[in-house]
This record gives C-alpha cells, structure tokens and sequence, in this order.
C-alpha cells in the first residue's frame, strides 16, 4: 500500500526543546541516568503548584463548573487578568479585550492564523521561542528573525530590526523577558521598538510569559509604554502560577486606536471553532490571580540562588561563556569550540549528553543564525543537582579541550 500523504505545512514544523527528548529518551535505555535541563517546567522540579489553586481546582469540579465555558473564556477571570495587569504592570486591559485560550501556545498558534497569509513575514527576535518560528511557516509565512546581540546582554538590535521590515511584514515579535537568552529589555529599547512598530503601522505581539520573574532590572510592559501602536499581548499561567500542566493562558488588546478590531474579531472566530477553554481550570486561574500572591516573591528569590550558582560555574569553565540572565530560568551559554571541535551546537549537545547525560538544547533550534554556537539550559533544579551536573559539564569539556 502507498503511504498516507501528508500536508508540506505539517512537514515543516520542529520544536527544539522537545525533539531533543528523542535521543535522551534512546540513551536512557541503556541504562544512563538522565539530568533533564531542556524544559522551562518549575513544576518538574522543586516548585508546585500553590496549595489554594488546587483547592480551587477541586472546588470548581466539586460544585459543577463542568459545562463549557463561553469561548472568549469566564467573565470573572477575564475581569481578574485585566486586574493583574493592572496591578502587575500598569495597564489598563477592559475584560472585553481578553481572550483565554490552552495557554499562550494556543494563543501563538490563533494571532499567526489570523495575521500571516502565504507569503507574508513576521519580525521574531533572534534567537527566539521556537512556535513562532514553526507557526509562522505552518501558515505559509516567512519568520524574520532581527538581531539581539550577546556582548549587549542580548538586547535587540534596533537598527537591524528597521533594516528587516519590508512591504510584506505583518508584525513585530517581542519576547520580554526573554527565552532563550534571560534579557529583560531597557524602557529605551521597548519604546524603540514601539516608535518604529507605530512607524510601520505594525502591530506588535508582546510575549510577557515571564514578567513576574525578574532579578534585579524593572521590566516594562510594551502595552505600558505604547501610546498609539496597537498591541496584542500574550500571557499565561504557566510560569508565575507554577500551572504548567493546566494549559492556562490569555491574549489581550491594547489598542487606543481600534485598529486592531478586524484582527481580535478573528481570533474570537477562532476561539469559537474550538469551543473553550477548560472550564474548572478557569475557576482555578481566577482564584491564582485574586488569591495569595507571595509564592512567587518565593520562587523567584529561590531562583536567584539558582541563576547566580548557574551562572558564576558557567562562567569558569574553560570555553564556556554566559550572560548573566535577569529575567526567565534560562542560561544561553557560548560554547567557544564549536565550529572548531564541534561542527554544530546540535552535535555538542549531542556529545555532551551522550557522554555525561546532561540535556540541554542546541541553541540553532532557537534560530540558526542567531543561536548558533550556544545551547539553553534551566536553571530550576535545585543546587545539588545543578551541581552535579555543572560538575558533569566541567569535566567533559576539560576532557574535549
Ligand atoms: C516565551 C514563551 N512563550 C510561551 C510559552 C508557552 O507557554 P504556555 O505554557 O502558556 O503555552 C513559553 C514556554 O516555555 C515561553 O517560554
């Protein structure tokens, strides 16, 4: 019999951070024991979920939350994230202007459909957060990736994102802070982009997945500094509320000027032909956003210990080189050989974790250009752990000098 034909668009998709699992999942048949660094889950290591959001999981369930919910998402939780982005980042976000979706993937996967037709582009910073890069060409569009520069704390370059935008742009991705590489981006910068978005007439997509996990910088909501370029914001759960598992996120408009209200007409078409999100999973989020909030005063004071220990080894190992992050769970460290001993970074990663177990993602998966010769680590397991296998790492690269 024939094989089943299947479609280009679906050919063309990869997702880095998993498909690294692969060969981990191979070698740990043979008996080697793993060190997972790959996936940005605190709730895969020492972090859970806080007590009153699974309470109120299990409450909602109990009491009949069962049904489907609308499918722009509850009206009380679309009222409590226009009052955490209040409270959290000075914006004013009307519960009308949210839409809940199965976390910010989804919420990815419904902005490029209703923006990108073939042909057209999207500016992503390089390196970026792989969907972007696979949704965009699963809708037929072209990723452009602009410039952010390490020897600047991987800041983006303004100059080279103008350079990039062409007739055929569609919008400009920002990731703040960002993943893979932990910056968080200067007030200048995000207006910087904001004035040349406004420019262009683009609208500009803001990831904010992180903006409660900052170290020492303030981080600044594009929608807070934006005066008239209309922004789509995405957020999510996941991270400050430690709900990875629960796939819980949301988009919102920021549109002074109603010129986003075509593209948010669409995407509620869309939230519609997939019905909604889990109902009690909502009642959870809303009670993760009005309950106690000091879990993550917590976590990210437990995290700093983590980064600054991740941090400072990587630092001392011969070939190695890294940024501190000031925002996220990431290291995006340079490994100095490869092009020399190593012909990718894929092919260190590989080595490295063939020989010690210790997974981290080839940096290319996060953009061939600009992530090339470095790989994404987390830094989420607790000190022992980090240890051994920064320990691990170490010897292999003294071994490979
Ligand atoms: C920048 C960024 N956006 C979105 C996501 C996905 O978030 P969610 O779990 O809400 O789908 C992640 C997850 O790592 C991320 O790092």
């Amino acid at each position: 019999m024939k094989n089943i034909k299947i479609t280009q668009r679906v050919s063309s998709i990869e997702y880095a951070i998993r498909d690294v699992i692969v060969h981990a999942r191979q070698l740990a048949k043979t008996g080697k024991k793993i060190c997972f660094l790959n996936i940005g889950d605190p709730v895969a290591f020492d972090f859970d979920t806080p007590p009153h959001i699974k309470v109120a999981l299990a409450k909602a369930v109990e009491e009949g939350a069962n049904s489907y919910a609308p499918s722009e998402g509850l009206p009380e939780l679309r009222q409590a994230i226009g009052q955490k982005e209040k409270r959290v980042n000075k914006i004013d976000i009307a519960p009308e202007n949210v839409i809940i979706t199965s976390g910010i993937s989804e919420g990815i996967q419904m902005v490029m459909a209703a923006l990108i037709d073939v042909g057209d582009e999207i500016l992503l910073p390089g390196p970026t957060y792989p969907p972007y890069i696979s949704y965009a060409k699963f809708f037929g569009g072209k990723p452009i990736t602009y410039e952010t520069v390490e020897e600047n704390y991987w800041q983006p370059n303004i100059d080279d994102l103008r350079e990039k935008i062409s007739g055929k742009t569609r919008g400009v991705v920002i990731i703040n802070p960002n993943n893979p590489c932990g910056a968080v981006y200067e007030e200048k910068t995000v207006k910087q982009i904001l004035d040349i978005a406004g420019e262009y007439g683009l609208p500009v997509l803001s990831d904010e997945i992180y903006d409660q996990i900052i170290y020492e910088k303030k981080f600044f909501s594009a929608a807070n500094l934006a005066e008239d370029v209309p922004i789509v914001g995405l957020n999510g759960f996941s991270k400050a509320y430690l709900m990875t598992g629960w796939r819980l996120g949301y988009l919102y408009f920021h549109d002074k000027e109603n010129r986003l209200q075509e593209l948010k007409q669409c995407i509620e078409k869309e939230a519609r032909i997939r019905l909604c999100v889990n109902t009690p999973v909502q009642k959870a989020g809303v009670a993760a956003l009005n309950g106690p909030q000091d879990h993550i005063e917590d976590m990210v004071e437990r995290l700093r210990q983590r980064r600054d220990y991740a941090w400072k080894r990587l630092n001392e190992i011969d070939g190695i080189s890294c940024k501190r992050p000031e925002g996220a769970f990431y290291v995006f460290p340079r490994i100095n050989a490869v092009g020399s001993l190593w012909k990718t970074d894929m092919e260190f990663a590989l080595e490295l974790l063939k020989e010690t177990g210790v997974l981290f993602v080839h940096g290319s998966g996060f953009d061939p250009t600009y992530g090339a010769g470095h790989v994404r680590g987390v830094f989420l397991p607790p000190l022992e752990i980090l240890e051994q296998a920064l320990d691990e790492v170490e010897l292999f690269m003294k071994k490979n000098k």
